[in-house]
């Protein structure tokens, strides 16, 4: 599944990640910059963050209260289209998916 990762700069990162990775995995696999997911996922750390577009952000599951909870600590500038990487599973029909990553994770 192809999903390009966008740095604040407007370098492109396309990468293929397996479906059933999450977005988290599918950067830290392929060397992207820009997300750390330091707890490995488990919902705890906030340095997975990463802007969803809403035309992406349609198809993928609302965050759940945690994923909101957490969202308010994140370092970067929180805007509506925030979300956590690492809940979000990556499936074939997100594939050409785009996700801006933000300026800082910590
Ligand atoms: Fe820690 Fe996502 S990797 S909250």
């Amino acid at each position: 599944v192809w999903i390009t990762y966008v740095a604040t700069d407007g370098s492109e990162s396309r990468v293929d990640v397996r479906s059933g990775d999450s977005l988290m995995m599918g950067a830290i696999l392929n060397n992207v910059r820009g997300i750390d997911g330091e707890c490995g996922g488990c919902l705890s750390c906030a340095t997975c963050h990463v802007y969803v577009e809403p035309e992406w952000a349609q198809r993928l599951p609302e965050p759940d209260s945690m994923e909101i909870e957490l969202l308010e600590g994140v370092m970067a500038e929180r805007r509506p289209s925030s979300r956590l990487s690492c809940q979000i599973s990556v499936t074939a029909e997100l594939d050409g998916m785009q996700v801006l990553l933000p300026e800082s994770q910590a």
